[in-house]
């Protein structure tokens, strides 16, 4: 039962439509300006009067100022049973209370029919989020665990409203380096066509070693460039060797999706080869390609470089396979909205890549309308020195061995606090797994994606502060309250009814009920840090009103049960959308 409901942002806004409509009916299609606001005169602001007035100011109007005008918004608000009072601050601005029985009703009503009711609505259908998108035969490094982290944020957030995702791995299995690589292949096994994983075994140490080659010996670079021209014409001992290094570095990927529960479908670079000519065909016929030194580029206004589509040996790039890739994700796919998650160091690619895509008319020039592309930049991981994070050897950090000491890091702290003989092994294994993973990620994801962060296990797996680690136990606890008052909850959600005439729970209940118009902000702009934002500031709403209100043993008892039911369903949601696997005792 998805979308049933409207956030409150939005039935607000259309309630202050039909009032500025009716208040200044010479001045057309206003757009209501509501936001939540945190001062005590009200839950939410109509902020509209301003504008208004500078609009009908020395026309003939009834009114004197700003005041009078907010005044009058006010009035002609229409009777709605969400509203409790309202009052006109300052310049205008209209302040909205809203009504504690409609909240506490909109509250239980969400316990009865699912979060799900929540949902926002998104004015999209289909969405593709190209993230995580490693090179074949590298390691996937911390930078890709960011792409993998935010991208998979984005499309749970983006297909819990209802959109339709196409999560891409867009791979780098295309390439000069292939030739490299496969060349390698021949000359260290002679049985090559048998070699798996075992034999290769690191293959970001094979990459090393065949890059070596490439660089000493003449002989070698010059059959590794051949290599590539046959691989590129199709020819099938070559394109075997590929498929087989690519398979290799595939599995290694996976285990590390599998790790992270990230769910991906791989369309990697070579898949969009063949449609390229056409692709550049269309582009020329619109008078977008021209030749440049031997090379053919795309020029566009703003940039001092030209996006170059063709290199000048003949081969098509990473420019041209994006644009092919955005054709097909248009065309074929049917998608609306394509986001790409890298780091910020593509961003001018992106914007070269979507400009011209504006300009061959596939991406609307408006920014605010579909079809349209993202580029969802984000900062470096730093070490603790504040510089890029390396290991001591400043070797690359692997993915893998992160993940496995920050398990091992919480599995040492669930041990000590005597979890070890309390809990199975199985208990252990995946109560550690759920916190160490949760707090990789989440020290990722609260941050403005843009801005630098430095990755340190002892802040992220600190049990105070904005962490995983807090979350995760506070959302445990809650679950303990509900397990030891020995009520049966289903049965509380129909048959008990929730108050919110403690300051304490009202507060608290107005911040679950904005839940949707975050996740919708989180979705629009593309932040998840603003998710985080919501799930620590709900941790924290709950924490004042657990302190002063008494739930067990007391007259409230019920409806504060409830209270505690709808922030851990609406904490879980968080922690599904975020990725992290919640922690139901501690
Ligand atoms: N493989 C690239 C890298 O590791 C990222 C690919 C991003 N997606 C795209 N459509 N260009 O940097």
């Amino acid at each position: 039962m998805a979308n049933e409901e409207e956030n409150v942002k939005r039935k607000l806004a259309k309630l202050f439509e039909v009032a500025l409509k009716v208040t200044v009916p010479s001045v057309a299609d206003v757009e209501p300006l509501v936001a939540a606001c945190t001062g005590k005169f009200g839950d939410y602001q109509c902020n509209n009067a301003m504008g208004l007035w500078s609009k009908i100011k020395g026309k003939e109007t009834e009114f004197k100022g700003p005041p009078a005008v907010g005044q009058a918004i006010m009035r002609n608000l229409p009777q709605s049973d969400i509203i409790e009072s309202c009052s006109v601050a300052g310049p205008g601005f209209v302040n909205v209370k809203l009504s504690r029985n409609w909240m506490a009703q909109s509250i239980q009503r969400m316990l009865i029919d699912g979060i799900d009711t929540w949902a926002p609505r998104l004015p999209v259908r289909r969405a593709v989020v190209d993230f995580s998108s490693p090179n074949i035969a590298k390691e996937m490094h911390v930078g890709h665990l960011r792409s993998t982290i935010i991208g998979d944020t984005i499309a749970r957030m983006l297909e819990f409203s209802c959109v339709e995702v196409l999560r891409r791995n867009h791979v780098g299995d295309w390439g000069t380096q292939f030739g490299m690589l496969i060349e390698f292949l021949f000359e260290k096994f002679s049985n090559w066509e048998d070699v798996n994983e075992a034999a290769i075994g690191d293959l970001q140490e094979f990459y090393k070693e065949s890059k070596k080659r490439f660089d000493s010996d003449p002989d070698f670079k010059e059959r590794a460039q051949k290599a590539v021209v046959r691989l590129q014409g199709g020819e099938q001992k070559y394109r075997k060797a590929w498929t087989q290094i690519c398979e290799i570095s595939r599995n290694e990927f996976n285990r590390v999706y599998q790790r992270l529960g990230v769910q991906l479908e791989e369309k990697g670079e070579s898949f969009y080869n063949p449609y390229i000519p056409a692709v550049l065909k269309e582009l020329t016929s619109k008078n977008l390609v021209e030749d440049s030194q031997g090379a053919r580029v795309i020029f566009l206004e703003g940039f001092n470089i030209p996006l170059i589509v063709v290199k000048s040996d003949g081969g098509y790039n990473y420019a041209s396979t994006d644009l092919a890739a955005i054709w097909y994700r248009l065309n074929e796919e049917k998608a609306e909205w394509m986001i790409y998650v890298t780091d910020v160091g593509q961003q001018q690619h992106f914007d070269m890549v979507f400009k011209a895509a504006k300009r061959a008319g596939w991406l609307s020039t408006d920014d605010n309308a579909y079809p349209k592309a993202s580029h969802v930049g984000f900062g470096l991981v730093l070490g603790d020195d504040k510089k890029r994070f390396r290991t001591r050897s400043s070797e690359v950090v692997r993915l893998a061995d992160l993940l496995d000491e920050a398990k091992s890091r919480c599995k040492t702290t669930l041990i000590e606090r005597g979890k070890g003989d309390e809990w199975t092994e199985e208990e252990l294994e995946q109560t550690a797994e759920a916190i160490g993973y949760g707090a990789v990620k989440y020290a990722d994801l609260k941050n403005n994606r843009l801005t630098n962060y430095t990755f340190s296990f002892d802040q992220m797996l600190n049990d105070k502060g904005n962490t995983a680690v807090y979350l995760l136990y506070a959302h445990a606890r809650i679950c303990s309250i509900i397990r030891k008052s020995g009520k049966d909850i289903e049965e509380l959600k129909s048959m008990g009814a929730i108050v919110l005439d403690h300051a304490d729970e009202r507060a608290l209940g107005l911040h679950l009920l904005q839940f949707s118009e975050v996740v919708e902000e989180a979705c629009t702009n593309l932040l998840p840090n603003v998710l985080c934002e919501y799930l620590y500031n709900l941790s924290e709403f709950f924490t004042t009103f657990y302190s002063n209100c008494q739930v067990v043993g007391s007259a409230e008892e019920t409806s504060r049960l409830l209270l505690c039911e709808a922030t851990a369903t609406v904490m879980r949601k968080c922690f599904y959308l975020l990725g992290i696997t919640p922690v139901y005792k501690i």
